[in-house]
Formats: C-alpha cells, sequence, structure tokens
C-alpha cells in the first residue's frame, strides 16, 4: 500500500515550486529512468520514482545578472542538502511512512556527491539507483534544467508511473 502517490507530490504547492525551479521535465526524466534501473538494483519503484522524481527540489537560484553563475553555484550550492530535508518533511506532512521518507531523503542526499570532501561513499542500491537515473538523463552544459515540460503533458507522465508502480506491488503481493 502507498500512502503517498507520485501524483499527490506534483500537485503539492511546495513540489510547483521548488521542483519547477530545477526544471520538472528534468524531475520526471529522473523518476523515469529510475524506475526503468529499478529492478536491476532489486529496489522498491515506489521509494526509486520518489526519490527520482523529488531529487533536485533542494535547488537555489544562483543567477547574476539575470544569467546562471555556474562558479557561484559550485562554490556555494547544497542543494542535496537542502532537498533531503525538504523531500523528507513534505513526504512526512502528506504522510508517507518514515522509514521510507527517511530512505527517500538520504538518496536525495547523496544523488551527487559535487558539494562532498573528496572520498569514497558506499551508497546503498536505492543510492546508487538514484545517482545512476540522474546522470543517464543529463545533458551538457546542464541543458536538462531547462527542457520545459506543459501541466499536461508532466500530469499524464506522473499518473502513467504511478500506474506502473501500483501494477508492480500488485505482481509483489501475487508473489509473496
Ligand atoms: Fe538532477
Amino acid at each position: 500500500m502507498r500512502n503517498v502517490k507520485l501524483e499527490d507530490l506534483y500537485h503539492h504547492h511546495i513540489v510547483q515550486k521548488y521542483v519547477n525551479r530545477s526544471g520538472m521535465a528534468h524531475a520526471i526524466d529522473v523518476a523515469e529512468s529510475a524506475l526503468e534501473i529499478a529492478e536491476d538494483y532489486q529496489v522498491d519503484p515506489d521509494l526509486a520514482t520518489k526519490a527520482g522524481f523529488l531529487h533536485d527540489i533542494g535547488h537555489y537560484e544562483w543567477y547574476r545578472d539575470g544569467k546562471w553563475d555556474y562558479q557561484l553555484y559550485k562554490d556555494n550550492d547544497i542543494h542535496a542538502i537542502k532537498g533531503a530535508e525538504r523531500a523528507h518533511k513534505l513526504l512526512i506532512r502528506l504522510g508517507e511512512d518514515p522509514k521510507k521518507a527517511k530512505a527517500i531523503a538520504l538518496a536525495v542526499l547523496l544523488h551527487t556527491d559535487s558539494y562532498l570532501p573528496e572520498g569514497e561513499l558506499r551508497l546503498t542500491p536505492l543510492q546508487e539507483c538514484i545517482h545512476q537515473a540522474d546522470t543517464k538523463v543529463e545533458e551538457v552544459g546542464g541543458h536538462h534544467h531547462y527542457r520545459k515540460i506543459s501541466h499536461e503533458e508532466a500530469l499524464m507522465r506522473i499518473q502513467a508511473l504511478d500506474r506502473q508502480i501500483e501494477y508492480f506491488s500488485v505482481d509483489e503481493e501475487l508473489i509473496e
């Protein structure tokens, strides 16, 4: 049973405000890509799609004179930390299971290591799945953040993901 659907997240004003900042099209691409590879990592498709969808919810806008300043971003960015906290708070408010909310928040926290000191991180399968899903849809120059999507297309793809996850969970119940 899922307490929270992707569609519940999609309609929430916090998601509309912050996910649109880093790109709704990109967030949906990563959720779809996470679902595609979830099986390879043996991770719960519900967690993978939610973490994929919310992974960039912590972005701040680093503009200088109307243009994105990559150096300013690189020097000051903590979007994964901010995003983990924001995603967690949102999921708990919507009634997500606390263990699931924690796993999703940690996958958001560790989807990139660009803000961390050099070192080896040993990621869990879910964290690795989200990192790979994000990397798979990345475009040179960060263009993936700027791709536009209509509300209708976004909602259609979110609902399609929800249907696939429901289908997976019914399948799983049959196996058990
Ligand atoms: Fe991303």
